[in-house]
């Protein structure tokens, strides 16, 4: 996307399609004279409240506006950074289904939304720019094509161009904005395709091909240890998880380190669990296709890292992926098998579907005792009890430091991935004892969220600065919840923020 910053007078932006934000608020004695300089009637007006994302496609005479269309685009009533986002997101969407490549937003009134908001003009462009890629993201690789010609025989490449028409003494901060939403839209959209590629073509050894080629291009190490490595390490948990698995596991090491020294090492574990069938204790048939999803931890920490790469963020980070299917077979582990993880803990497999917690317990591991992180954060796809309890807007997370939970808190807050902590409390540890070995890797009815993060904090080796991020919920939109069904890119935005207060 080609993303220009133009001081141009509004009616000489020439664009298919040129939005026009409004918040209720001033749509009484602004919109009227806006609108009447471009030369379109006001009686639009009628048909045009101005919620959060709503839009009323309109005309202008020509002559007096060089935009082909004219989007009243609603803000809201109170107008938050996350109507502002929406809004974007909800442009970019109109535009990609009326097959527009060419779209423009007036950013005049930006200063006053710098006061309304309480945002810096480059965060509230960026913030649309992002939304932008995000609402005109689909995933069509995969079909043959057909589908999506257009009439005349020509497929839509999506958008193209995107003009931000500003005021003067804007240009500058736009610019430093509309870059680094560039960059973080252009991970999202990264991330969401992993998510999106079914289980057979994305394998354990194709999140690491996509992670070393992000890290030749923008400038960070990539290490994969390939199954012979894995083993000699003795990864038993990621070892028991790809038993039941054709294709190997993965263990991939993401390095950025900043040109200037670092305040902060920080480690991020995503779980990459390319399909979860569940293996032997196997998941009921509806829906299983979705569980192509259960990586999305895993794209989230190659977004982040990408994005904080990119960005020349000064914080030094250390990516760990665990990667594999979980699948049942003649080889896969049994329920009730015992295994050794990385960490010597002994874990009773009381379910083969509780996996995730058993790649991510050799990662988090190994990434403490190899690394000595300041900070250590896992995301992951880890329980359906996370979307019971939160749904599929918001993340669950925990934290055994209340500094790091409150800047992961705030961190959702700005980037909209919103978050809510749970308790670590030790009562609940009692549901995974085991009879037989250190640990059960399930915790029976109840709380099934919170005994997933106590299994996992088992295995931090006494560090003081974890979190642990359970992204079931929102990782994927499922059919029907929205226009865009599938991956989000949940928690690239999130884990970003994080890492800018790290450093
Ligand atoms: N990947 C799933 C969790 C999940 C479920 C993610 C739905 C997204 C949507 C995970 O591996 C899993 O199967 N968890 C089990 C744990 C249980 C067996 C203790 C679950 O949530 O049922
Ligand atoms: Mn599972
Ligand atoms: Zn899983």
């Amino acid at each position: 996307m080609k993303i220009t910053v133009t001081t141009s007078d509004l009616a000489g932006v020439d664009s298919a399609f040129l939005a026009l934000p409004f918040s209720s608020g001033e749509l009484e004695k602004e919109a009227a004279p806006r609108l009447a300089a471009l030369g379109i009637d006001a009686q639009v007006l009628k048909d045009f409240k101005a919620e959060a994302g709503e839009i009323v496609v309109s005309y202008g005479e020509s002559g007096k506006c060089s935009a082909s269309r004219v989007a009243l685009l609603g803000l809201g009533e109170t107008v938050t950074l996350d109507d502002w986002r929406k809004a974007a997101r909800s442009f970019a969407s109109r535009a990609v289904e009326m097959k527009i490549e060419s779209i423009a937003v007036d950013f005049s009134g930006i200063e006053v939304l710098v006061v309304t908001i309480g945002q810096s003009v480059a965060t509230l462009v960026a913030a649309f720019v992002e939304g932008c890629y995000g609402g005109s993201y689909r995933f069509d690789r995969l079909k043959s094509g057909k589908l999506d010609k257009k009439e005349s025989g020509e497929s839509s490449k999506g958008i193209c161009e995107l003009l931000l028409r500003v005021t003067a003494g804007a240009v500058a901060k736009s610019e430093e904005g509309a870059a680094e939403g560039r960059i973080v839209g252009a991970c999202q959209k990264m991330a969401r395709d992993l998510v999106n590629l079914p289980g057979n073509y994305l394998q354990a050894v194709d999140i690491a091909k996509a992670a070393e080629d992000s890290g030749k291009t923008y400038g960070y190490e990539v290490t994969v240890f390939h199954k012979h490595e894995i083993e000699a390490l003795g990864m038993g948990g990621l070892l028991a998880v790809n038993k039941g698995s054709h294709y190997p596991p993965t263990f991939i090491i993401l390095e950025y380190k900043p040109k200037e020294k670092a305040k902060n090492v920080v480690a991020l574990v995503g779980k990459g669990v390319t399909f979860d069938s569940g293996g032997i204790s196997l998941k009921p048939s509806e829906n299983m296709g979705e569980m192509k999803s259960d990586m999305s931890g895993a794209a989230s920490v190659l977004g982040a890292i990408e994005a904080a790469a990119r960005l020349r963020l000064p914080v030094h980070i250390i990516g760990l992926i665990p990667a594999t299917d979980n699948m049942p077979g003649p080889t896969a582990q049994r329920p009730g098998d015992v295994i050794t993880t990385y960490s010597g803990i002994t874990v009773e497999v009381g379910n083969t579907d509780a996996e995730g917690r058993l790649i991510l317990a050799d990662a988090l591991t190994y990434g403490k005792e190899k690394y000595q992180p300041d900070v250590i954060i896992d995301i992951a796809t880890l329980t359906g009890a996370c979307i019971v309890a939160l749904g599929y807007s918001v993340a669950g997370f925990f934290s055994n430091n209340d500094k790091l939970a409150d800047a992961i808190f705030q961190a959702g807050e700005h980037s909209g991935e919103k978050v809510w902590r749970l308790p670590l409390w030790d009562l609940y540890a009692e549901q995974i004892k085991s009879d037989v070995a250190d640990v059960n890797n399930t915790g029976g009815r109840g709380a099934g969220t919170v005994t997933a993060a106590k299994f996992l904090e088992k295995f931090i080796d006494g560090h003081k600065n974890w979190a642990h991020i359970d992204i079931a919920g929102p990782s994927f939109a499922p059919k029907g919840a929205g226009k865009v069904n599938g991956g989000t890119g949940f928690g690239v935005s999130l884990l970003l923020e994080v890492l800018k207060k790290l450093a």
